[in-house]
């Protein structure tokens, strides 16, 4: 389930530089579909996540604010790819993505104990 859960947001990444890149190109429709497999691939984030999670049989405040962090991180990858598809500005967004994700590397790697790497 690690393995699906970090395979699914690395995707997540790809296919967010992707829609950035085809939206400053201005190919809006190559845009707007990947940004629908982004959404889709944020079901298997989420799926793996909370499987994951289903799996901790005590929950204390560092796997839940990993939870919280990874929803946090969904939320700004959605925000940036809505805000660079309208041509808006998306730089609060990628700040609050930045800190999102260093936060739950840091908690998923380097403190809790389930996964692919000994924490
Ligand atoms: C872009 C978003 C996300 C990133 C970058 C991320 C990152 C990570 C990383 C690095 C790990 C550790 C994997 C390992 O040790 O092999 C992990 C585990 C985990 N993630 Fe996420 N995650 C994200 C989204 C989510 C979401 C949305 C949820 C909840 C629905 C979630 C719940 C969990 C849980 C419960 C674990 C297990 C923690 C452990 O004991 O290691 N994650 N995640």
């Amino acid at each position: 389930m690690a393995h699906l859960h970090i395979t699914s947001w690395v995707i997540a990444f790809i296919l967010l530089a992707i829609v950035v890149s085809l939206s400053r190109k201005g190919n809006a429709k190559g845009a707007k579909i990947t940004h629908m497999i982004l959404r889709v691939d944020y079901l298997l984030i989420l799926y793996s996540g909370g499987n994951l999670f289903a799996s901790y049989s005590t929950y204390g405040p560092l796997v839940i604010i990993k939870v919280l962090a990874g929803l946090w991180a969904i939320a700004s990858i959605e925000m940036i790819a809505i805000k660079t598809t309208k041509k808006q500005p998306a730089g609060i967004w990628w700040i609050q993505f930045v800190i999102a994700v260093v936060l739950a590397l840091i908690l998923g790697f380097g403190y809790l104990p389930m996964g692919i790497l000994p924490a």
